[in-house]
């Protein structure tokens, strides 16, 4: 069979990426664009900032992914975009972009779902076995997807409130860190000597759920009371607290899911895979139950385009493509 060539793109937040991809999972380009030193100032992403950054990038991104792949575009096999979820300014350029390329050099495109692409970017480096399950563990979602088969998705458990990144996030802004903060809050954590108790919320018994935001207001509380008290010095504890609290139920509950289901393997992925407490203590468990894990290297963990054309690869072999009405769908469901 021929070699598939898929130009991917990934716009959805703030990360302007492009990538070429040969046939699902060996990877030509991939280049990114960071808007974090621009959103730095606001302590956020500004949506609006965000779409612009985008429109200002895209164009050099998309040369240089389809320069450093050293393949003629004639010879790609189709444009590849996330379609959602994400900011859907944000979405918009990234689609327009693979849109006028598709419709230029006569190609399919294939709108991809972003946190498909989390979730496959375990391919770039491992070959995924059926059923498995994957912690999609981002700035946006926490979720556990039972995958029975290529391409199925079951979502069996997720936040009702915050998502772990966004937990980390505001954390590491009661602690002083800029944005984001989630790689301040894990180097401190794992620095520290002493913890600081802080609640697990565990939710019904059988609850594949999660709920972060009771943790992220009891840091803030204790935050406050060791300001009052004139206390300098709590920040580490805190961080070590904090990060022991969301692992030990991030572990608890994805190991459960594997036991209770039929799941082959465990899938780790999103922007808190980068995580290293959670990496290592994840591999550490999994290992004692004998699970197999596959965690992406760290460029995959965090928003990348190499990711959304593992995921297109998928739908390519399925001949599932999408017409130029492609649309940004902002809270698009797996
Ligand atoms: O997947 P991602 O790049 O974007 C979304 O799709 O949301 O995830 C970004 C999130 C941010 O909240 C960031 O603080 C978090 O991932 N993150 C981390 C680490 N590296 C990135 N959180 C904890 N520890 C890290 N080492
Ligand atoms: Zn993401």
């Amino acid at each position: 069979p021929q070699d598939c060539y898929i130009l991917a793109v990934e716009t959805s937040c703030d990360e302007t990426s492009a990538a070429v991809i040969k046939n699902g999972n060996v990877v030509l380009s991939n280049v990114i664009a960071s808007q974090i030193e621009t959103h730095k100032a606001f302590g956020g992403v500004v949506p609006e900032v965000a779409s612009r950054k985008h429109v200002e990038s895209i164009t050099l991104i998309l040369e240089e992914a389809i320069q450093q792949a050293g393949i003629p575009p004639e010879k790609l096999s189709a444009i590849a975009v996330t379609e959602g979820p994400g900011l859907v300014g944000a979405l918009l350029v990234g689609i327009m972009a693979a849109k006028s390329l598709a419709f230029a050099l006569d190609k399919p495109l294939i709108g991809t779902h972003h946190i498909a692409g989390h979730i496959y970017a375990n391919q770039l480096t491992n070959e995924i076995l059926y059923p498995c399950m994957a912690l999609v563990v981002s700035g946006g979602h926490t979720e556990l997807v039972l995958m029975e088969k290529e391409g199925s998705f079951k979502l069996i458990g997720r936040t009702r409130d915050d998502a772990v990144g966004e937990a980390y996030d505001k954390v590491a802004r009661a602690l002083g860190f800029p944005y984001p903060g989630g790689p301040y809050v894990d180097k401190l954590a794992c620095e520290s000597e002493e913890v600081e108790t802080l609640p697990r919320a565990w939710l019904e018994p059988g609850s594949y759920d999660f709920s972060f935001s009771g943790l992220k207001s009891a840091v803030l509380n204790t935050v406050n009371q060791h300001r009052m008290r004139g206390e300098n010095e709590f920040h580490p504890a805190i961080a070590r607290g904090f990060q022991e609290s969301v692992i030990e139920v991030l572990v608890e509950k994805a190991v459960r899911a594997i036991g209770e289901t039929s799941a082959v393997q465990l899938l780790l992925c999103g922007g808190v895979a980068a995580n290293r407490g959670l990496r290592a203590a994840l591999s550490e468990r999994c290992q004692k139950e004998e699970i197999p894990l596959l965690i992406p290297p760290l460029v995959y963990c965090t928003d990348n385009a190499a990711m959304i054309g593992a995921a297109a690869y998928l739908k390519w072999k399925n001949g599932e493509f999408s017409d130029l009405a492609l649309k940004a769908e902002p809270s698009l469901s797996l």
